[in-house]
């Protein structure tokens, strides 16, 4: 975290992003678990504790060319994961984190060293309103905000405000 009254910046967190293994989804089927990770995320699976519908959705995003996926790693153990997929005939971005690796900016950094790896403009991204965090990660990395949307939040049961966002 900044803090910047004592004058102390935060350190660039050394993460890498790799290939996902096998081995790394049921780390990923319990940081999805997490209550106020669903809280923020908002746009959710229907059930998170589903195991075998987490498992037969990874199998096809992990199958399918046009989603690049990466793992997220920090200190050598896996944080979270990080990936692209075209929803509504726009790529988007997308992120999601173990708990206990917030607030280090890694996901500043993962999503950093992601956008050098994806060559396509514009990328679009979405976060619930209130997802101060995410919108924050996407403003740090350039992204700028394009729209508004309302959508059904399985997470939290209601419709609710997107923020629709753009890297040119
Ligand atoms: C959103 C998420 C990826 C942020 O990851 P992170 O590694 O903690 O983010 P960073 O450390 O890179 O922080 C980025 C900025 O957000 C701020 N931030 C982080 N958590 C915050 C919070 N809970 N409230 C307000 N600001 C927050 C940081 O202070 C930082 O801003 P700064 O540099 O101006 O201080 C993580 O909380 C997460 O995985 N949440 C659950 C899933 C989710 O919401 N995914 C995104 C779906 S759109």
């Amino acid at each position: 975290m900044t803090q910047g009254a004592q004058g102390l910046e935060q350190e660039t967190p050394l993460i890498l992003l790799r290939e996902v293994k096998n081995s790394d989804l049921p780390i990923f089927f319990e940081q999805q678990l997490d209550s106020t990770a669903n809280y923020m995320a908002a746009f959710t699976r229907k059930d998170p504790t589903d195991r075998e519908s987490f498992d037969a959705h990874w199998t096809k995003i992990l199958a399918d060319e046009t989603i690049p996926i990466k793992t997220i790693l920090f200190e050598g153990q896996v944080a979270g994961s990080i990936l692209s997929y075209i929803q509504f005939g726009e790529r988007e971005v997308s992120y999601w984190l173990g708990k206990e690796f917030w607030g280090k900016g890694i996901a500043t950094k993962a999503l950093s060293e992601f956008l050098a790896e994806l060559e396509e403009r514009p990328l679009h991204a979405r976060a619930a309103k209130d997802n101060i965090a995410s919108i924050r990660v996407l403003k740090k990395c350039g992204f700028v905000v394009s729209g508004h949307d309302q959508g059904f939040a399985n997470a939290r049961g209601q419709e609710i405000e997107e923020v629709i966002m753009i890297l040119e």
